[in-house]
């Protein structure tokens, strides 16, 4: 199945807490489970929970007793609000918002129309997601080559977005194209993503990989046996500066040190040329419990101090090329970014 879907009034997700031991349907029939799995991050990736949110506003879309226009409007607002509050740094949550947002403030409908408005719409931003990973993954893929072994950090895979997935998705459509490719996969602490979703994904695919500690990385972009480094992003700033998972900054700066090609792979959605450098995304700080524990043991002393910052930065310099479903964009990133968001309507 999809990641996510919304047959009639439920919204269904793949709990991804639970994989790669447990394979669970969680069940959504409001805006408010909607947000709490965002927060809790039984979905996540950056386009899933962009998709999740839209299916929020539907859900309280369809929860709304409003009998009138502005009534209407203004119970959406507030289920907005707490959908907004979710998770701060991967921009497709506040795009899917504001897209929903404005398109049913600019129709001229009753509550009732505009209801079955944002029903639609949030449907509409499902299906897109899946087209534009489809375009994302052929346009990374043409940038692998047979014999690749790829590095490859957190998880970008389907269950990143509603389905397909992103730097994910280039090799696993590299793979389809046969070539041959070997995934080095870091585990991805302290949620591992890599080790719980990534290796399962590549596995359910038949796409050979080889699960790494995070600290292996160096060793193997040293050693030469990395070609190339791809991973996804959860926002782009406008010089071309990547917001992704926590460790993605160390695994660019170490390619670049050994002339390894890193591309980061990412829908336009995910770029916010709001921001002019990437200093400016604001980086979630999660639960110290993340890292003192694994599955619920825990592994550091009581009461010791934690940090846990959920993403790092990695500035442009360091990038030798974004991917996105409109092409490949190279430096100089603040005009070609540009460029490419123009033609985005
Ligand atoms: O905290 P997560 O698991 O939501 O973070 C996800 C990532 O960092 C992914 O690499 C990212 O969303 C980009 S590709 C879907």
């Amino acid at each position: 199945m999809r990641t996510i879907e919304m047959i009639g009034d439920v919204v269904k997700m793949i709990d991804q807490r639970k994989l790669p031991r447990q394979f669970e349907i969680v069940e959504c029939r409001d805006y408010r489970a909607v947000a709490h799995a965002i927060k809790d991050m039984t979905i996540r990736g950056a386009p899933a929970i962009g998709a999740a949110a839209a299916f929020g506003l539907a859900l309280a879309a369809i929860e709304a007793r409003a009998t009138s226009r502005e009534e209407f409007l203004r119970d959406l607002d507030a289920a907005e609000k707490i959908l907004r509050a979710t998770r701060p740094t991967a921009v497709n949550l506040m795009w899917a918002l504001d897209r929903v947002m404005n398109a049913t403030r600019a129709q001229n409908l009753d509550a009732h129309g505009l209801r079955d408005f944002v029903v639609a719409l949030a449907q509409t931003i499902a299906e897109e997601d899946v087209a534009i990973n489809t375009a994302m993954a052929q346009n990374g893929a043409a940038l692998i080559e047979d014999g690749d072994t790829i590095l490859h950090h957190c998880n970008t895979g389907p269950l990143a977005t509603v389905d397909v997935g992103t730097a994910l998705g280039c090799i696993i459509q590299a793979h389809r194209q046969g070539k041959r490719v070997h995934v080095l996969v870091d585990e991805t602490r302290p949620r591992l993503q890599g080790a719980r979703l990534t290796a399962w994904e590549l596995m359910q695919y038949g796409v050979p990989m080889t699960l790494i500690a995070d600290n292996a990385a160096g060793h193997y972009l040293r050693k030469g046996v990395v070609k190339k480094c791809f991973v996804g992003s959860d926002r782009v700033a406008a010089n071309g500066d990547v917001a992704n998972k926590i460790g993605t900054y160390k695994v660019a700066v170490v390619a670049h040190e050994n002339g390894i090609p890193f591309y980061a792979v990412m829908p336009t959605s995910t770029i916010d040329l709001n921001l002019a450098h990437g200093d400016l995304i604001e980086i979630e700080e999660r639960d110290a419990r993340e890292v003192t524990h694994i599955e619920g043991v825990p592994i550091a002393p009581d009461g010791v101090r934690v940090g846990n910052p959920a993403f790092d930065v990695t500035p442009h310099k360091y990038i030798t090329a974004l991917v996105t479903e409109r092409g490949v964009v190279r430096p100089p990133f603040v005009e070609n970014l540009a460029r490419v968001m123009r033609a985005v309507k």
